[in-house]
């Protein structure tokens, strides 16, 4: 299982083997995927078995932006148009505004769209990654990629190439283009078009609805949020969006989160002298140690208090903390307000899943 540089030969060789029904792991901005030839079920299946994915979990198609876009005169209807039934002018606009980027917009299907790749439904869910070595293989490759996060089903998404290395030890013909690690560190914001009346928004990520408002003047709305009275957004009981089922992203060390001013009383309910706890801390706050010394062996580790630097660092430092041997991982809960809304949920996520016997209640 090679992990190589972006040389043009090895995008040359990824090229090939994706388009032999093989994968691909490759960087993106967000977190590394598992890239495999939109058209071909064969290889789309195969993603589901490398993951341990149920199959009704549907795939993100990854397109490639074109080379020298000058925002203004790129031609998205054409990229986009042969995967979807329609293209408002709403939906051109978040994406001339936003792709290539961190934002996965689901339409309803074209035909062609194999139903193997969005779990049986009518609906795509498409992005244009913004990353340099996933813009080369998308470019060369001249068609869409299915790319899942490089992740076994309910683990942490990798954010390097030696973390997809970790999940998919053993893969002998998994070819793994290493891009570096992943500046925005969670997995894209997910808007749904499909209804063809109120974008919802199916998981939250470091583009924000209000963010998108003050940017577009669209209006994106949360799952159930009232849009006029007696008229909700329905909140599909399907799992359309698998980050969407509460255990998800998830460590094998038990992993809490504590409220402000409250990390002394969440490690003295930890009574067992023996354990070993690390505690993340903002960067911004005092240390612990000179709030006085609770009875169990704790480390503190500073976490950014900037949002952006946060998310970049969350699944990096979840890894690393997971594979130090702790018993119990303590973080600060997130503030309020839609910045923080992406990592809030995966946090959630991680702590409902997280603990040796995690995949007893892990759904995703
Ligand atoms: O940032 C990302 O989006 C990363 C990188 C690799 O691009 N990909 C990613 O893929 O997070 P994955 O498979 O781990 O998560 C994709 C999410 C799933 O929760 C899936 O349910 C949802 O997208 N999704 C895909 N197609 C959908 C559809 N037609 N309707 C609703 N949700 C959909
Ligand atoms: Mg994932």
């Amino acid at each position: 299982m090679p992990t190589a540089p972006q040389t043009a030969a090895v995008i040359d060789e990824a090229v090939q083997t994706l388009r032999h029904g093989g994968l691909v792991a490759f960087p993106t901005e967000t977190v590394y995927g598992l890239g495999a030839d939109a058209h071909n079920p064969e290889a789309i299946k195969r993603i589901f078995a490398a993951k341990g994915r149920p199959s009704n979990h549907p795939l993100i198609v990854h397109l490639a932006a074109p080379e020298k876009f000058d925002v203004a005169q790129v031609d998205w209807a054409a990229l986009v148009s042969p995967w979807v039934r329609d293209l408002s002018e709403e939906a051109l606009q978040l994406i001339s505004t936003y792709w290539p980027g961190p934002l996965t917009l689901v339409f309803k299907k074209d035909k062609s769209v194999l139903y193997e790749l969005t779990g049986g439904q009518d609906t795509v869910a498409i992005r244009a990654p913004a990353h340099p070595v996933a813009q080369a293989l998308l470019r060369q490759f001249k068609g869409g990629v299915v790319a899942p996060s490089a992740n076994r089903f309910g683990k942490v998404s990798p954010t390097s190439a030696a973390d997809v290395r970790s999940e998919f030890e053993g893969m002998v013909d998994l070819m793994i283009l290493d891009g570096g690690d992943c500046d925005v560190g969670i997995e894209s914001t997910i808007i749904d078009l499909s209804s063809g009346e109120h974008p919802v928004l199916l998981r939250p990520g470091v583009i924000t609805p209000q963010a998108i408002f003050e940017k577009t003047g669209i209006r994106v709305y949360k799952p159930g949020e009232l849009v006029k009275e007696d008229e909700t957004v329905q909140d599909n009981a399907l799992p359309r969006v698998s980050g969407s089922l509460r255990a998800h992203y998830a460590p094998s060390t038990p992993l809490r989160m504590y409220g402000p001013g409250r990390v002394l009383d969440a490690l003295s309910e930890f009574t067992d002298t023996k354990s070993r706890v690390a505690v993340a801390v903002w960067d911004s706050e005092s240390s612990l140690s000179e709030d006085g010394h609770p009875s169990v062996n704790f480390e503190e580790i500073l976490v950014p208090s900037d949002s952006a630097a946060f998310a970049s660092k969350l699944y990096r430092t979840l890894r690393d903390l997971d594979a130090q041997g702790w018993d119990l991982i303590l973080f600060p809960e997130p503030p309020a307000g839609q910045d923080w809304d992406g990592v809030r949920d995966r946090l959630q996520r991680a702590c409902f899943g997280s603990g040796p016997s995690s995949m007893s209640h892990v759904s995703n």
